[in-house]
């Protein structure tokens, strides 16, 4: 039975333009309700624009525009990436709408009458002359650990200590330059820890065929943070503010991860009203239709803990499943304006290059787990050219002009015998693709794709039909090689159709007629008339990735760009190391083995793990390094590790002749190596039992 599936994607803030790490995610979710649609299921997808919040509410004051006009000009610009990018949903919408309106409100009441819902005075910074509370980071000052100024509430840059914005030295509002005041406030909390149960039983459950609500390694953070303890969740903002006002709260409105995801069921709502489709049947506490969330790592936690809670608390249904994307770097390296690497979805369009070329790249690298994913342009340009053109629009130009020439565009009957055994071959490889994308798998998919590509090149190579073709007793033989070839050609294009969907039309057109679905691609076309044969994709060309560079570059403002020199500059005088390369298969800075064996790599067994008093984001280690003696290492993974004590007899592995670094609570003397992108998200690296404190990692 066709399933129902609502799907959607993370709505981008209306504050700026879409840059390709907003597409990486996107076009999961798109090619996901593509494939879902090819195999026959019910889907609907939904997006839109996240509206509210301060951030959005000052960007507005600065551009000398309404809230209410600045975000429809923001929704202009992304609709039209959107659409220029091939996304295929059947509503957009805004969270600033009467539909989001209503829904967040009633969401609401039912919370509070539920019992859900705290109120409590707390303290926070206020500018005074502007006559606003100011979130962490509208709030600047000295850091307090190493005394750079102009330093974030929340973080110093150059220490990298973290903090609360009351323990800055000299403290001012970046909005006035004003000095902040503490001042109360009474705001409202969502009572998250009254759902622990729920929220355990929900991720730890499965929907249809044993299907995970999440990725394994989202599962196990989840985890991790419900076993921290929930906390109550900050859900009001005082005015002034753009978003929804709580009701029977004057001054008092949501914030705006209150009315964000209920955005989804807004646009929802919205296509119901034009379609007439029944929300209830989605949305209602029995729905057997499916919601699935496609969402970036940075907003697990919103998606995972908060959304269900609150769905469940209000008597709806609870999300299917959470489909998470890492962050995309470009060249090995976050995206940096000054590098050009800060491309936009328009620049990227404008630069003449098709939007196919990426959302196939992103194919070849997405997977269920988010891992980060690199946009490195060189392979980007080799990997789209080989594959799309070299691999597979080859096999039809290659053999669909013998077909026109002899035979009138038309297909033989049969196959040969070597090709019938390719055929199947070709049919096993091609067998479980719908659960490859159903579970997220493009990467395999892709493989596939390019083994299936190559067998079948290998065919066409070995026959030579341009050698066949001069002979005129062998034309049997030269049209079912052809006949081969283009049913080849058609069913990598059913298997290549939710990721290249306009390419793929280009194909079906010359194939005359469409692929329906996955079982339809598998179908052997005999004796049919082909359309004359028309290129399908157009080579990558670096002159125009440079190009696009160049204009990446120039977007940037002469404030951007001092800021970014400034940067550049702390961090050389910091010798703070560039983000590390992500591991992904296109990996292609190479050191040498002497580089490695530069870095002396231990195993340390920890004797002593503990908090360090005054530091949140530190923990102190005492190794035990065999030959080496014992070692004092501080370490910035806390927020991972929350019971220190618990790591005491573990071997990890570290690097043993860094420079020892003085720091405020005392020497350290080496680093320990841990993987992942930092904060809670941090994994540290383990050796085998047997391994002795002190030996050599090589
Ligand atoms: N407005 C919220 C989402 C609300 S959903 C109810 C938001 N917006 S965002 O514009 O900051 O991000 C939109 C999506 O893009 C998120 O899924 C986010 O994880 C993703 N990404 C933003 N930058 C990204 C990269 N550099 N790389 C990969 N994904 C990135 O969060
Ligand atoms: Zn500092």
């Amino acid at each position: 039975m066709a399933r129902r599936i609502l799907v959607t994607n993370a709505l981008p803030y209306a504050n700026g333009p879409l840059h390709l790490g907003h597409m990486l995610g996107y076009i999961e979710a798109d090619i996901w309700a593509r494939a879902q649609r090819m195999q026959g299921n019910e889907v609907w997808y939904v997006a839109g624009e996240d509206a509210h919040g301060t951030p959005i509410m000052l960007a507005a004051e600065k551009a000398g525009k309404t809230s209410e006009q600045y975000i429809a000009d923001i929704r202009a610009g992304h609709e039209a990436d959107f659409t220029d990018f091939h996304f295929s949903y059947d509503q957009y919408h805004t969270t600033h709408s009467p539909e989001n309106q209503d829904l967040a409100t009633a969401i609401y009441l039912r919370l509070r009458d539920g019992g859900y819902i705290a109120r409590r005075n707390i303290q926070q910074l206020y500018d005074p002359t502007r006559d606003m509370f100011l979130p962490d980071r509208y709030i600047k000052g000295t850091c307090p650990n190493c005394g750079t100024p102009d330093q974030y509430g929340d973080n110093c840059e150059n220490c990298g200590a973290t903090y609360a914005p009351t323990d800055l030295v000299n403290p001012y509002s970046v909005m006035s330059g004003a000095t902040p005041i503490l001042r109360d406030s009474e705001h409202y909390f969502f009572e998250l820890g009254k759902f622990e149960q729920l929220l355990r039983d929900w991720f730890a459950g499965t929907y249809t065929d044993g299907k995970p609500t999440a990725d394994s390694s989202v599962v196990a953070k989840l985890g991790e943070w419900i076993d921290g303890g929930l906390r109550d969740w900050d859900i009001s903002r005082d005015a002034p503010y753009f978003g929804f006002p709580i009701p029977d709260a004057p001054g008092k409105f949501f914030y705006v991860w209150l009315d964000a995801p209920v955005g989804y069921l807004a646009s929802f709502k919205a296509l119901c009203e034009r379609t007439g489709l029944r929300y209830d049947d989605f949305l209602g506490k029995d729905s057997t239709a499916e919601m699935h969330h496609f969402i970036g790592k940075d907003i697990i936690n919103f998606h995972g803990l908060f959304w269900p809670a609150m769905l469940h608390g209000a008597g709806l249904r609870v999300p299917t499943a959470l489909h998470v994307n890492g962050y995309l770097t470009v060249n090995g390296a976050k995206m940096s304006k000054s590098r050009g690497t800060f491309i936009q979805a328009r620049t990227y369009l404008d630069a003449g290059l098709d939007p196919e070329a990426l959302r196939y790249y992103f194919a070849t690298m997405l997977g269920p787990t988010p891992v980060d994913v690199d946009l490195d342009l060189k392979s980007f340009e080799d990997k789209v050219n080989s594959h799309l053109v070299g691999k597979w629009a080859n096999i039809a130009s290659r053999t669909a002009g013998f077909l026109h020439t002899h035979f009138d565009g038309k297909l033989a009957d049969r196959f040969d015998d070597e090709a019938t055994a390719i055929w199947r071959d070709l049919l096993a490889q091609y067998e479980g693709i719908e659960a490859l994308y159903e579970a997220d798998e493009y990467a395999e998919v892709t493989r596939r794709f390019v083994a299936m590509a190559d067998a079948v090149n290998g065919y066409i190579a070995t026959k030579a039909p341009w050698v066949i073709a001069k002979d005129e007793a062998r034309r049997v033989e030269l049209q079912q090689v052809c006949t081969f070839a283009i049913n080849a050609f058609r069913l990598l294009s059913g298997l290549l159709k939710p990721i290249v969907p306009i390419t793929v039309a280009g194909a079906e057109q010359f194939l005359g007629g469409p692929i329906e679905n996955f079982a339809d691609a598998r179908r052997e076309l005999f004796g049919h008339t082909v359309n004359a044969f028309s290129p399908l994709f157009g080579r990558l060309d670096p002159k125009k990735i440079d190009a696009m560079v160049e204009a990446s570059k120039e977007s940037l403002t002469p404030a951007e760009q001092a800021r970014e020199v400034a940067k550049a500059e702390a961090k050389k005088s910091n010798k703070t190391k560039e983000a590390p390369k992500p591991m992904t298969d296109t990996t292609t800075t190479h050191i040498s083995i002497d580089d490695f064996a530069r870095l002396d790599l231990r195993i340390g067994k920890v004797d002593v793990c503990e908090f360090v008093e005054g530091s949140d984001k530190l923990l102190r280690f005492e190794l035990d390094a065999g030959p080496l003696g014992k070692r004092q290492i501080f370490s910035g993974i806390r927020a991972a590790y929350g019971e220190p004590e618990k790591l005491v007899g573990r071997n990890v592995v570290f690097i043993a002749n860094l420079e020892p670094r003085k720091m405020r609570f005392g020497l350290s003397e080496g680093m320990i190596l841990s993987a992942g992108e930092g904060g809670s998200d941090l994994f540290l690296l383990d050796a085998d039992q047997g391994a002795a404190p002190g030996a050599t990692v090589r």
